[in-house]
C-alpha cells in the first residue's frame, strides 16, 4: 500500500517519525514535504499532494492543530479528510465516515500515539451499510 504524505513546519517532526514508522512497516510512502522546521504555509502542501494524490489510496497530513491541512484538503470533492487525536477517531473515521485522508495535530500529539491512529486509519475497512447512504450525502447537492 501506498501513504501520501505532506506537512507544515510545526507538522515535520510528527511526519518524520511516522514516515519511518511506515517504511519499517514495509509501506510506499510519498512524502510531498516539507522537508525542514523552517515556517511555512499549510496550504500549500495539501495543494501540492493533491495535485497527484489519487482518492482512492489514503494520505496522511500534519500541522499544529490538524485544522488547516483538514479545512484545506476538505475543499476537494473527493476527498473525505478526517481530523483525529486517538486511535479510535481513527478507526470510526475509516469505519463510519470512509475517510481517505488523516489529519493529525502535530504540536499535541505524542508520536506513539500518533502511530496507533495512524495504523487505525491504514487497517479498517469502510463499513458500509447505512455510512454508505451518509457519506454519499456529504458532498452539495448531491441528496
Ligand atoms: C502554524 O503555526 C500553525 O498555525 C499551523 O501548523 C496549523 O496549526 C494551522 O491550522
Amino acid at each position: 500500500m501506498r501513504i501520501w504524505m505532506a506537512s507544515d513546519h510545526a507538522g515535520f517532526a510528527l511526519k518524520a517519525h511516522l514516515k519511518a514508522h511506515l517504511l519499517r512497516r514495509g509501506y510506499e510512502v510519498v512524502d510531498i514535504g516539507t522537508h525542514s522546521e523552517d515556517s511555512t504555509d499549510y496550504p500549500m502542501w495539501v495543494h501540492r499532494l493533491m495535485e497527484a494524490f489519487p482518492p482512492d489510496e489514503k494520505a496522511i497530513l500534519i500541522c499544529g492543530t490538524g485544522n488547516g491541512v483538514c479545512m484545506t484538503a476538505n475543499r476537494y470533492p473527493q476527498v473525505r479528510a478526517a481530523l483525529a487525536w486517538n486511535a479510535e477517531i481513527a478507526r470510526l473515521a475509516r469505519a463510519h465516515n470512509d475517510a481517505n485522508i488523516l489529519c493529525l495535530p502535530g504540536r499535541f500529539l505524542s508520536p506513539e500515539e500518533a502511530e496507533r491512529a495512524v495504523e487505525a486509519f491504514i487497517q479498517t475497512p469502510f463499513e458500509g451499510g447505512r455510512h454508505q447512504k451518509r457519506v454519499s450525502r456529504i458532498n452539495p447537492h448531491s441528496v
